[in-house]
């Protein structure tokens, strides 16, 4: 089976391509919405332990995995420990890809909107409240948005039935570099603001009392959400990887951009926003109501407007194909049915998702459950279990399963490259970051603090 398959056509492509599925709506929507409501410089300081410390060792065993068995994310359980358990990692991923694209195919088509607001001038002459209550109206209605989503679905639809190599990656090569130039202009641009200076503080200076087990759970969630990581999303990609690629490098280079492409965000918003007077907690709004503020106050400011949110929206892009690729990837290799007939049933899938997701924050309130509307429940449960969960089993799995001498091998493409922290990635895998896990998951449950209460 492995012989048919396609791989990426050349290495930029597989970096850009890799970035392309980590960058997106995490790194720009996310990231600074998790920071603001998480205590800011605090926040951050964990979420790069996570990204190191966990992160680092799961994205390296996602990548060996695909990389190895060139199959979707439960096949390649299945062909690693035929007739186990195992392989419901890779169930829990699929199930993951389709609960995060429900919410995340809504937060796309948010940037579509503005994208369509910039084009038709409807973004000038706002205040601060204006923009606030108008993105309260829009993302709270019930036809636009769900308009929007359809869309993106059907974009990501597109791209999917072309291919891995066709679509992909001749899409996440032009991108990826220009969002990159944006961010740091906007970078640029709001740290000349007035008061810019309490923004950066908020984001870099960490008060360490402010770091408790609900901010280190969302941390590792933010950081598995960033990375792709925990559901199998690197296995399929990496299934894609032709043979000299280098896991090692690509881990570190992949996991270094998506953090720096994270912190430039932070850099972008969190200025702006103490400037503008709006609060760091404003939630998923965030990002939507501080921008459009700033673009307000550069000369061109639509053009600005218009140019982010066609990248912010490319770059959703390229990560909505990386979620909807796992599912599609699953059932195509699984069930042997066609890559259109597969791309439709996920496609069709997300859309029913994003419908109910969208009208969760709005419309119609009902559709909430243990006290969050199904958008934050979707999130909440993907990024601060699913993935966790996934990435720790990944861990004990590669740990338990895989022998030493399979793993170098792989990891240094035969002998052929280098890998110097060899057996400090081994030691990781096997007994910190899958323990680690499970430790946040057993204090955020309250349980240290009852068994601190007995002793
Ligand atoms: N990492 C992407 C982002 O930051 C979202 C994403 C793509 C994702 N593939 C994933 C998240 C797999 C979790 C798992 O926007």
């Amino acid at each position: 089976m492995s012989a048919k398959r396609v791989t990426f056509g050349s290495k930029l492509g597989v970096i850009l391509a890799t970035v392309g599925c980590a960058v997106g709506l995490g790194n720009i929507w996310r990231f600074p919405y998790m920071v603001g409501s998480n205590g800011g410089a605090a926040f951050l300081l964990v979420y790069i332990l996570c990204i190191l410390f966990l992160g680092l060792p799961v994205m390296m065993s996602e990548l060996f995995i695909g990389k190895t068995t060139h199959r979707n994310t439960a096949g390649s359980f299945k062909e690693l420990a035929p007739g186990t358990k195992w392989k419901y990692i890779g169930y829990n991923g699929v199930l993951a890809a389709f609960l995060i694209l429900g919410f995340y195919s809504v937060v796309s088509g948010w940037t579509l909107e503005y994208v369509f607001q910039a084009l038709t001038g409807s973004l000038k002459g706002k205040s601060v409240a204006d923009f606030t209550n108008d993105f309260a109206a829009f993302s709270s209605g019930v036809w636009r948005p769900i308009f929007w989503t359809a869309l993106f679905v059907i974009a990501t639809h597109v791209i999917i039935i072309c291919g891995v190599d066709k679509g992909i990656e001749r899409a996440s090569k032009v991108m990826m570099p220009v969002l990159f130039i944006i961010l740091i202009a906007l970078c640029i641009r709001s740290l000349t603001l007035p008061n810019a200076l309490v923004g950066l503080d908020f984001l870099l200076r960490p008060q360490l009392d402010k770091i408790n087990s609900s901010v280190i759970l969302s941390a590792m969630g933010q950081a598995f959400f960033s990375l792709s990581i925990g559901m199998g999303c690197l296995i399929t990609y990496a299934s894609y990887f032709g043979k000299d690629v280098n896991i090692q490098q690509t881990a570190v280079e992949v996991a270094a951009l998506d953090t720096l492409v994270a912190i430039l965000a932070g850099v972008m918003i969190f200025p702006a926003a103490f400037s503008f007077g709006i609060e760091p907690t404003s939630g998923a709004s965030l990002v939507f109501i501080t921008l459009p503020n700033v673009f307000e106050q550069m000369p061109f400011g639509s053009l600005w407007s218009f140019v982010f949110f066609v990248l912010l929206a490319l770059a959703a892009l390229t990560s909505v194909i990386s979620l909807h690729e796992v599912v599609t990837a699953y059932v195509l290799e699984e069930y042997q049915t066609s890559r259109k007939k597969a791309a439709l049933f996920v496609s069709v899938g997300i859309f029913l998702l994003g419908i109910i997701c969208s009208l969760s924050v709005g419309a119609v309130k009902g559709l909430s459950f243990f006290g969050m509307p199904l958008f934050d429940l979707f999130d909440y449960v993907t990024a601060k279990i699913m993935l966790p969960l996934g990435g720790m089993f990944i861990c004990i799995f590669v740990g338990t399963h895989i022998q030493k001498r399979i793993l170098k091998e792989a990891m240094t493409n035969n002998g052929t490259v280098r890998f110097y922290f060899f057996n400090t990635y081994v030691f990781f895998v096997k007994y910190i970051a899958s323990v680690a896990i499970g430790l946040i998951f057993i204090n955020e449950l309250g349980w240290v603090d009852y068994i601190c209460a007995l002793l």
